[in-house]
């Protein structure tokens, strides 16, 4: 914020970091990650792959694939005082809550944890942390069922082993079909990155004290909860679950349109066009309904993006969909309760999380976080004695 002349109310929009992570046009549609369009990679690659770009700022070689992928595979496991901890959760706590304790509780079992200057100690503790954070997810669902926790299966992929460590000895028996191993490495690529959102942005700032990553990225895991950001997936289920019918939309458009409640899983900070993840998600709710069989509140869904994209309203605001208006529809498809949506968010994430906060540890000119303000309160006045109050 320059000569804080001008006031802008989005103030928090000026720029505040550097950035060769992800590239994003909003009026274009365009998201790259370090230059790849997001639909080629949803189509050609694998969300460790894609982990290893983000990190590296290219695409591996088969061998440096292969030495990634075993050294993910080899940290999925987690200390039994870290499973003892969440076993202390209530029954019915938020899996978001669990996953943001559990992840801060690693700054305390690694003794080189605040150690961010070696290369070698980043790499294992970006290494750990996209290897666990699929096993935390996985105990946080099973401790809301109370059910046992399945430990990871190592000869399995990312993406199945996730299921497994889920659904296994459960329903649904379908879990481990190929097509939903794939829908689900496609939605963990499309969440991988997204910019200076306001998750990435708590990681950047707390990041920028020097603590450990398991801390910052707690502190993202922590933004991404709130409803406005990660938890619009879960409020868009409710919102069509509340909606209930096609014939209720049009009254649900003119509460929208009074200022009631906002249309979850539209608009968007950055995007002034269609959300291009929207767009792939659409697509892949078709090869998970040939699995998992429609889920009925698609067809809300479909009548209300159809409504919503020819009513003035909404034009002339540039609302879109987004990324979440769809993903609940796949989440809940594939048995996941909704309040295990953002996890799922917070998985995918991880990776630009991690690839955000290394580019800032690395960049000696990025400086601490200390955000200007507008100071809009009382200047110097003398103390009032209690009696003349
Ligand atoms: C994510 O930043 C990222 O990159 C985030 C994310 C990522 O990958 O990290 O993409 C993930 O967070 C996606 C967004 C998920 N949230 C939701 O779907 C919640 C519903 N969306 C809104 O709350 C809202 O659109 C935001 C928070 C996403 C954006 O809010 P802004 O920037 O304040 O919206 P805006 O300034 O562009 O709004 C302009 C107008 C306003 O109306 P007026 O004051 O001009 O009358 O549009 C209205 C807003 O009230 N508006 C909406 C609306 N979103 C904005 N009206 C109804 N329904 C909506 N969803």
């Amino acid at each position: 914020v320059g000569g804080l002349a001008t006031y802008d109310p989005g103030f928090v929009n000026t720029a505040s970091c550097r950035s060769a992570v992800t590239f994003i046009d909003g009026d274009e549609g365009i998201l790259e990650y370090r230059g790849y369009p997001i639909e080629q990679l949803a189509e050609h690659s694998t969300f460790l792959e894609v982990s290893y770009l983000l990190l590296n700022g290219e695409l591996p070689t088969s061998d440096q694939l292969g030495q990634w992928t075993h050294d993910v595979t080899h940290h999925t496991f987690l200390h039994e005082n870290i499973k003892g901890l969440m076993t202390g959760f209530r029954y019915d706590a938020h899996p978001m809550g669990m996953l943001m304790s559990s992840v801060s509780a690693l700054s305390t079992f690694y003794p080189d944890a605040s150690d961010i200057a070696d290369p070698a100690n980043r790499y294992l503790q970006t290494t750990r942390m996209i290897a666990k954070m699929p096993t935390i997810g996985a105990f946080a669902y099973r401790h809301s069922q109370g059910k046992p926790y399945v430990y990871p299966d190592n000869e399995l992929s990312y993406c199945a082993n996730f299921l497994s460590m889920l659904f296994k000895m459960s329903e649904p028996t379908y879990a481990a079909d190929e097509r939903l191993v794939k829908a689900l490495e496609v939605l963990f690529i499309l969440h991988a990155d997204h910019e200076q959102n306001c998750s990435t942005n708590a990681v950047r700032s707390v990041g920028s004290s020097q603590v450990d990553p398991y801390s910052a990225v707690a502190a993202g895991i922590g933004a991404l909860y709130g409803p406005l950001h990660g938890g619009a997936n879960e409020a868009v289920l409710k919102m069509l679950r509340r909606i209930g019918s096609t014939d209720n939309i049009p009254g649900f458009i003119a509460g929208v349109k009074e200022g009631k409640e906002k249309l979850m899983g539209f608009g968007h900070r950055v995007y002034k066009n269609y959300d291009p993840r929207a767009k792939i998600i659409k697509k892949a709710c078709d090869d998970v309904f040939e699995v998992t069989g429609i889920n009925p509140l698609l067809e809300i869904a479909l009548e209300l993006e159809k409504i919503a994209l020819e009513d003035e309203y909404f034009v002339s605001r540039k609302l879109y969909p987004n990324v979440d208006f769809y993903s609940g529809l796949i989440y809940e498809a594939l048995q996941f309760p909704p309040e295990m949506f953002t996890v799922l968010f917070a998985i995918g994430r991880t990776p630009g999380w991690l690839a955000q906060w290394q580019e800032l540890v690395v960049d000696k000119e990025q400086k601490i976080a200390r955000p200007k303000q507008i100071y809009t309160g009382h200047r110097t006045r003398d103390f009032v004695p209690m009696g003349q109050r």
